[in-house]
């Protein structure tokens, strides 16, 4: 399988051995996986087999009791001696670098689309507010929604907004995007829109992890699957493997109830 390398010999995004539980319940289980730049990777798995405590853990927003999370050069590992100090800094870098989309897009209701996706540059990175506001009217372009720049989102569709959403954390410039279930409160008719903003951005060589219920989005748009039980990685493959031929029994369950 090709890879394309890092400028430190390995994959944009590595994560190796995370484990989290909470009280007695382990819900992840020692995970590795790593995704090399440019490539989509879907995440599938049944309910509470721990898919969004994984991407969670990955941007920072959950901690893990065991194991590294890399993004670019940047690890957050629990390590022994690891200050708190030190982790915290490298927490807030790896979040910068990783974008993240949820079902529920929450865009500021107050703000058009083009405030919503310009605020976080002016804000946390002090850029000018005509710059901030030509750099989001490209990001609404790309997006598809180039005449919405001025609409609030009470007068857009779940679709739209889910795109501004998507706007909205480009804008920060991630390395990584991260996606956990964006099109599931979704109307059917509208989800393609948002599965094509995916497909776009991998055309243009951003990296990105998608946990999503969209077989076909999977089987097409997917470089690989990581297949999640029971908060372990129960299978990782090309998606045309996954698809054609899945060797877990639960993968195996999973896309039978899934088709
Ligand atoms: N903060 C928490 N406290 C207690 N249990 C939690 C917490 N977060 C997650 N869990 C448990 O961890 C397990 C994994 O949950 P998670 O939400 O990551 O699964 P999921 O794969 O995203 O499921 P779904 O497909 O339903 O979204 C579940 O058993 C859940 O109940
Ligand atoms: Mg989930």
């Amino acid at each position: 399988m090709g890879r394309d390398v890092g400028a430190n010999g390995a994959a944009l995004l590595e994560v190796e051995g995370l484990r989290k539980s909470v009280g007695s319940q382990e819900i992840l289980r020692g995970v590795s996986f790593d995704v090399p730049r440019g490539r989509l990777a879907v995440l599938l798995g049944p309910s509470g087999s721990g898919k969004s405590t994984l991407l969670r853990c990955v941007n920072g927003l959950e901690t893990f009791d065991r194991g590294r999370v890399r993004v670019g050069e940047v690890v957050v590992e629990t390590t022994p001696g690891n200050g708190a100090a030190a982790r915290e800094a490298a927490v807030r870098e790896v979040r910068r670098r990783t974008g993240m989309v949820f079902q529920q897009w929450n865009l500021f209701p107050h703000l058009t689309a083009l405030g919503n996706v310009a605020l976080a540059p002016r804000v946390v990175k002090g850029v000018p507010r005509a710059e901030a506001d030509e750099r989001a009217a490209a990001l609404l372009r790309k997006v598809g929604l180039a005449d919405k720049a001025g609409s609030f989102p009470s007068q857009l569709s779940g679709g739209q907004q889910q795109r501004v959403a998507i706007a909205r954390a480009l804008a920060m410039e991630p390395e990584v995007m991260l996606y956990d279930e964006p099109t599931s409160a979704l109307d059917p008719a509208l989800v393609a829109e948002v599965l094509g903003v995916m497909r776009a951005l991998k055309d243009e060589g951003l990296t990105q992890v998608v946990v999503t219920h969209e077989m076909r989005f999977a089987r097409e748009a997917a470089d690989e699957v990581l297949f999640l039980a029971a908060g372990e990685l129960a299978e990782r493959a090309p998606a045309a493997d996954f698809f054609a031929n899945p060797r877990d029994p639960r993968a195996r369950e999973f896309l039978g109830r899934a088709s």
